[in-house]
């Protein structure tokens, strides 16, 4: 039509209008103004202020043309519900001059726009398309804010919940892997110790806190080998997991002399049916708020607690040992790891009790497995034995052992590795 700037896109989006008025003539009128507008469609036409209402929830039009006064409801009350229900509804009150004090009602109610009579077509079809495009700008702030809104709560998140889980795993029992996990966290916790020693005693607070989780819920050798006095478990806090705050949760860790905090299995194996998927995964998400590192030491069963586990750690430690059954199980794990999506790099094979008189090297499993051996951990009975009978972890008890040593080693490795920020996993 002339005067009017048609779209130029043929496919464009059509604005849906609905016109609320008692008066038949300004109905049809309004219906002419816009009959010609190819980007404007009158998708109904109500008589009052109850019909509007309902043919608005109906319709769900993007503009709403409303006239003030009107038998059964007014303009005002009705632009009010609808905007409460449909508050993307974009209203226009047409009004006469001798209602201009209705105004502010109206505006209060949710209106966006006037139309003081009389006016003419250009002015009407101007304000329906106005309406439109402030209508589409708002969803796109109001989209924009949301996401803007949920990344905070996202980064936020992430920036509380800042530990790594380190996991020891070993899909065959036997192989090291509790007397392993318990040795490179007191070695890790030592490197700590012994780090603060160097620095200003002012940054003391801001040292690596180290957290070792013994996650075989039913038969926990955590407190055996640390020779901790079990006052508390996860037994305890686990079926509160809702409710659980940092305080409480803290109040269960059992301390080393080493300064390694430790959250131990519960005492008997019948009370691992208390420890639910749901409370570990809750609990594992509060301790990395709270600490920096956080070991876990798991039992070769994968089920869904310990798969909840394995996809939160930073690191998979596999652990082997130079014996056909346990490689072949080790290769099996990688196969799992793989179709569980994991990135290779967020597993390491090492090797335990390794043996230079084994007939198996390390070449060889590297071979089968087709993975690097990241570290290797010598056998040595006596020293382990000896620990064990102490009730004194080997790094402690014998420190100065070639197995002491190895485990010092890695122990710095995974330190460095896993508080390393360029290193992050995605
Ligand atoms: N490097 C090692 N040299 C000798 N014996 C070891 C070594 N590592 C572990 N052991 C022994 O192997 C056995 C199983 O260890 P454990 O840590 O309980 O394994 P897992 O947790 O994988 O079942 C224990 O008797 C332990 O003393
Ligand atoms: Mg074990």
């Amino acid at each position: 039509m002339a005067g009017h700037i048609a779209p130029k896109e043929p496919e464009i989006e059509k604005i849906r209008v609905l016109i609320v008025d008692d008066v038949i003539e300004t109905r049809e009128n309004l219906k002419k103004l816009l009959f010609f507008e190819s980007d404007i469609e009158v998708v109904g036409t109500a008589m009052d202020g109850q019909e509007g209402v309902d043919m608005a929830y109906d319709l769900k039009p993007d503009v709403i043309l409303m006239d003030l006064n009107m038998p059964n409801m007014d303009g005002i009350q009705a632009s009010e519900l609808i905007i409460h229900e449909l508050p993307e509804t974009q209203i226009i009150i047409i009004s006469a001059q001798s209602e201009s004090h209705y105004l502010r009602r109206a505006m209060l109610a949710g209106a966006r726009q006037f139309l003081i009579k009389p006016f003419s077509s250009n002015e009407l079809v101007t304000s329906v398309r106005r309406v439109y495009q402030l209508g589409k700008e708002q969803e796109k702030r109001k989209q924009k804010q949301i996401d803007q809104l949920s990344k905070e709560a996202a980064e936020k998140e992430e920036g509380e919940a800042k530990g790594q889980i380190i996991a020891m795993f070993s899909p065959k029992g036997g192989t090291g892997c509790s007397t392993l996990a318990t040795n490179l966290a007191i070695a890790m916790q030592q490197i700590v110790n012994e780090s603060k020693t160097d620095e200003e005693e002012e940054e003391s607070e801001e040292k690596t806190k180290i957290v070792l989780v013994d996650a075989g819920f039913q038969f926990g050798d955590v407190a055996a080998l640390l020779n901790i006095r079990v006052k508390a478990t996860i037994a305890d806090i686990a079926p509160l997991y809702e409710e659980l705050d940092e305080e409480l949760l803290e109040s269960v860790l059992m301390e080393h002399d080493s300064g390694l905090k430790t959250l131990l299995a519960p005492p008997r194996p019948e009370m691992a049916e208390l420890v639910s998927p749901e409370a570990v995964s809750t609990i594992i998400k509060k301790l990395r708020r709270m600490f920096d590192i956080i070991i876990v030491d798991t039992y070769s069963t994968l089920q869904e607690t310990l798969i909840n586990i394995l996809d939160e750690c930073k690191l998979i430690v596999l652990v082997t040992t130079p014996e056909i059954p346990a490689i072949k199980s080790a290769r099996l794990f990688f196969e799992i790891t793989q179709a569980l999506n994991y990135p290779p790099e967020k597993t390491q094979l090492v090797l335990n009790k390794s043996d230079r008189r084994s007939s198996i090297r390390s070449a060889d499993i590297e071979a089968s497995i087709k993975r690097r051996v990241e570290a290797q951990f010598s056998i040595d009975e006596l020293v382990v034995t000896t620990a064990i009978n102490q009730g004194v972890p080997y790094v402690i008890a014998d420190s100065s052992s070639v197995l002491s040593r190895e485990t010092h080693a890695y122990a710095k490795k995974l330190h460095d590795y896993v508080l390393q920020p360029e290193l992050e996993l995605t």
